[in-house]
């Protein structure tokens, strides 16, 4: 049986109001990790593709955060709005969305680096 072509971790981790640092999820709804397994399922994608909840990415000041291996794309500020884009254009057409896609820099400086969704990468 194939391995999967790619993981779809989408942080669903939820910490009390008035954290510094926010959360992903603060409702607990996981409505992201819903929204991207339907879209999955409903693309034509090629192999295999699988959306697991994560806890904290430690991405958290630019989330909602979703990261694609092994391709490693990192996305931040995730909408349901964006789910018809990542699966179409990122899983089934490999291009990666630059309004999305958190900078190498930003990443793990936990937010030291400022980056807002659509800032030029
Ligand atoms: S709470 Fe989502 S990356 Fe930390």
């Amino acid at each position: 049986m194939p391995g999967f072509d790619c993981h779809l971790f989408v942080c669903c981790n939820r910490r009390e109001p008035g954290h510094p640092r926010g959360c992903c999820d603060p409702e607990a709804t996981g409505a992201l990790k819903a929204a991207l397994k339907e879209a999955l399922k409903k693309a034509k994608v090629p192999g295999l593709a699988r959306v697991n909840e994560a806890g904290c990415l430690d991405q958290c000041e630019y989330g909602p955060t979703v990261v694609i291996y092994p391709q490693q794309i990192w996305y931040g500020q995730v909408t349901l709005a964006d789910v018809p884009r990542i699966v179409e254009e990122t899983i089934v057409g490999g291009k990666i969305l630059s309004d999305l896609k958190i900078p190498d820099e930003c990443l793990n400086t936990k937010g030291k680096v400022p980056w807002r969704r659509g800032d030029a990468t």
